[in-house]
């Protein structure tokens, strides 16, 4: 049984849960996430997005979208949940490169978060982008000022930073020789990732993704999590969750998600399309 220490709301439908789980805290790195099962109930996956190893706590950023995550987030400070698994998926590769620029969208900000702090606690210049549907939609700004050398908002209705997309500010940083980083990570909905893929293409910029297929097992036995890359199968629980993103089949992954369009689930890595 793991306690949670306090429950928040950080943007409309999203919690931050603080919870005692000393033993994935100690053990956890940037990238990894845990499943989340309670009796009866789906398997979740979610991104551990912060650690104290002190207090043996880890965050997760939890998005209530289905009964499995509608019934989590229910749960008040001094509650239990049943069951946490994890660290899993392979840890994100930091190095010190440079120049990097991390890109979150909506929820998925909060699955960039780790590794942003991990990059920038490497010695790298980070500049980081996020958005979101509006001003309420957009989260970690203040935490992700901390330590980015440039923070860019942009928001659909202008209602916070720049109106428009990530991929705004992303095509001025591109065009600028002198502002063009060594790696790009962008983490958020499928067809935010996708446009950034294709973005920076044409730059040769590597650019890595953390994609969110429908998860069950989370330790590569269901098949659940399977996609393309390099024209080869991989399993996001085990093989990644992140890849290469000029590698990745997105017109599949895309397909796989619609699927499920009107199911009520959890089982993906939840983010605000
Ligand atoms: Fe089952 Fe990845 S979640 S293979």
């Amino acid at each position: 049984m793991f306690e949670i220490v306090e429950n928040s709301i950080i943007a409309p439908n999203v919690h931050r849960l603080i919870i005692k789980a000393p033993r994935v805290a100690k053990s956890r790195k940037p990238g990894q996430f845990v499943i989340v099962h309670e009796e009866g109930g789906e398997r979740i996956p979610l991104t551990i997005a912060d650690e104290n190893i002190e207090n043996g706590t880890i965050t997760l950023i939890i998005q209530a979208v289905g009964e499995g995550t509608k019934q989590i987030v229910s749960k008040q400070a001094g509650e239990f949940i049943r069951d946490i698994a994890g660290p899993l998926g392979k840890a994100s590769e930091i190095e010190k490169v440079g120049k990097v620029v991390c890109i979150g969208g909506g929820v998925g900000t909060a699955v960039l978060f780790p590794l942003a702090k991990a990059l920038a606690a490497a010695g790298n210049d980070l500049t980081t982008i996020i958005g979101g549907r509006s001003e309420s939609f957009v989260i970690l700004k203040d935490e992700l000022a901390v330590f980015s050398t440039q923070l860019k908002i942009t928001t659909e209705d202008g209602s916070l930073g720049d109106k428009g997309f990530v991929t705004g500010p992303l095509a001025e940083i591109l065009e600028d020789e002198t502002r063009r980083p060594e790696i790009i990570y962008a983490i958020g909905p499928v067809p935010m990732m996708a446009a950034i893929c294709e973005q920076t293409r044409p730059y040769g910029v590597k650019t890595i993704v953390s994609l969110n297929p429908i998860m069950v097992d989370g330790t590569g036995m269901c098949g659940g999590c399977r996609v393309t890359v390099a024209n080869k199968v991989k399993f996001a629980c085990v093989d990644g969750p992140e890849f290469d993103g000029h590698e990745v089949d997105f017109k599949e992954l895309a397909a796989r998600q619609r699927q499920y369009v009107g199911h009520d689930h959890d089982r993906h890595k939840c983010r605000m399309d």
